[in-house]
């Protein structure tokens, strides 16, 4: 597997050391406060479990399965919910958390639909983000690194469902995605 990646885009120790950055931020900004935090199946796994780990706040945890793509690169500017949260979250702190944010049309509408359920408070963390790919107005609150517009795998993210367990975030080479 380690054939097919081009190159290395940030290394797992780069990114473990950001994601501790982002737990402390969230540890200061929810102080006192319980908080349920949303993992996006399945490229936000392996960033959900590194970032859990290291927030220290009383954390309940919840996922949802949601698509906008294919199999391939492009995004339809649709979502569909295919599994749901377990749970009502009226009056809770909820921060999404989320692989990469990349032409925003999914957290956008995932959003939108969770703001209905009246939650005290929704914020989305991502480890990535493409703000060059953006189609639509959406900003991350907490976000890992921003990236240039190249598909990348690896840390959680798939090409066509492979590489998901790369350590570091790579792009492959050109002949794979063709
Ligand atoms: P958006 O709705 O276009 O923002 O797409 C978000 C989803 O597209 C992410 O959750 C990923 O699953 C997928 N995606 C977007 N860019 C990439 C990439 O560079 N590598 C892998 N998956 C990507
Ligand atoms: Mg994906």
């Amino acid at each position: 597997m380690n054939n097919d990646v081009m190159k290395v885009l940030l290394s797992g120790e780069e990114i473990e050391k950001r994601v501790s950055e982002i737990a402390a931020e969230i540890t200061e900004d929810y102080a006192g406060e319980s908080v349920l935090m949303v993992g996006i199946l399945r490229g936000a796994v392996v960033f959900f479990s590194e970032l859990v780990k290291r927030v220290d706040l009383d954390l309940r945890f919840d996922f949802m399965v949601v698509s906008s793509y294919g199999s391939g690169t492009d995004s339809s500017g649709e979502i569909r919910i295919i599994k749901d949260l377990s749970q009502p979250i009226e009056g809770m702190n909820v921060i999404i958390v989320e692989d990469i944010i990349d032409t925003g049309y999914t957290l956008k509408n995932l959003k939108r639909l969770l703001l209905t359920r009246n939650p005290k408070s929704l914020k989305i963390c991502s480890l990535l983000d493409k703000p060059s790919r953006r189609k639509v107005e959406l900003e991350g609150d907490y976000i890992g690194f921003k990236v240039p517009n190249e598909f990348v795998v690896g840390y959680g993210l798939d090409y066509n469902e492979k590489y998901r367990n790369l350590p570091d975030i790579c792009v492959l080479k050109p002949e794979i995605y063709s």
